[in-house]
C-alpha cells in the first residue's frame, strides 16, 4: 500500500478529536496527497452501528470478550471498506483511534491480555499497522474530569467506568507505546491546544516531509 496511515491515541478526555480537527484546519490544504479523517469504533456505516451497540450505557451486561470482538468486528469492516482502499489509492488516512486502543482498553483495562487482543486484531485487520501514532498524553484523572465537565451525565459506557479502570487503560497505553517505539510519538496533552497542534504538525513535517 502506498498511502500514509496516521492514528491518534490517548485516554478518554485527552482531546484527540479536537487536536485532529485543528491540525487539519491548519494544514489540510497544504497536503499533497488527498486525505481522509475517520474514527474508531466506527468510520463506516456498519461499523458505526456496531459503535452504537458497544457504547450504549444500557448494555451494561456486555461481556469483556464480546466487547473486544465487537471492536475488532467494527475495525475489520472499517479497514476493508474505508482504510485499505484509501491507502491503496495513495491517500493519507488520519484515524481517531485504532488497534492500540483495543490493546489498552480491552487487553489491559479489561484484563483480556494485550497479546490475546492483538491476535484477534491481527485477524481482523490482516496485521495492518499505522505508520505513525500520536499518543496524546494526559493522566486519566485529568481526562475523566474533562469529560465530566464537558458532558455531565452523558458519558458513554466506557467513559462511565471508574478511575481504577481508566488508570489500567493508561498503563496499557504505556505498555503498547513501549512495544512500538518507532511509530509512537508522545505529545503532552496538558499543554494549551495550540501547542499540541503545532507539535503534531512539526512531527508530521519531520516524519513525512513528502506529504507537504
Ligand atoms: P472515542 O471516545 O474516542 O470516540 O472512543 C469511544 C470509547 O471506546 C472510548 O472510551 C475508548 C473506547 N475504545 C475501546 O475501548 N477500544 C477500542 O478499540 C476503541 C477504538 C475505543
Amino acid at each position: 500500500m502506498t498511502g500514509y496511515f496516521v492514528s491518534f491515541e490517548g485516554p478518554d478526555g485527552a482531546g484527540k478529536s479536537t487536536v485532529l480537527k485543528e491540525v487539519l484546519a491548519k494544514i489540510g490544504s497544504q497536503l499533497k496527497p488527498q486525505y481522509l479523517v475517520t474514527r474508531e469504533p466506527g468510520g463506516s456505516k456498519i461499523a458505526e452501528k456496531i459503535r452504537d451497540i458497544i457504547l450504549d450505557p444500557a448494555n451494561d451486561k456486555m461481556d469483556a470478550k464480546t466487547e473486544a470482538l465487537l471492536y475488532a468486528a467494527a475495525r475489520s469492516q472499517h479497514v476493508e471498506e474505508i482504510i485499505k482502499p484509501a491507502l491503496t489509492a495513495g491517500k493519507i488516512v488520519f484515524s481517531d483511534r485504532f488497534v492500540d486502543s483495543s490493546l489498552a482498553y480491552q487487553g489491559e483495562g479489561r484484563d483480556l491480555g494485550i497479546k490475546e487482543v492483538k491476535q484477534i486484531n491481527d485477524f481482523a485487520t490482516n496485521k495492518l499497522d499505522p505508520d505513525l501514532t500520536f499518543f496524546i498524553d494526559v493522566a486519566p484523572e485529568i481526562g475523566l474530569s474533562r469529560i465530566q465537565k464537558l458532558r455531565p451525565g452523558q458519558e458513554d459506557r466506557l467513559e462511565q467506568e471508574n478511575l481504577s479502570f481508566h488508570k489500567k487503560v493508561y498503563q496499557g497505553f504505556l505498555k503498547v507505546r513501549a512495544m512500538y517505539p518507532e511509530r509512537f510519538v508522545t505529545i503532552d496533552g496538558t499543554q494549551p491546544i495550540d501547542q499540541v497542534v503545532d507539535q503534531v504538525i512539526a512531527t508530521l513535517k519531520q516524519r513525512m516531509p513528502e506529504i507537504f
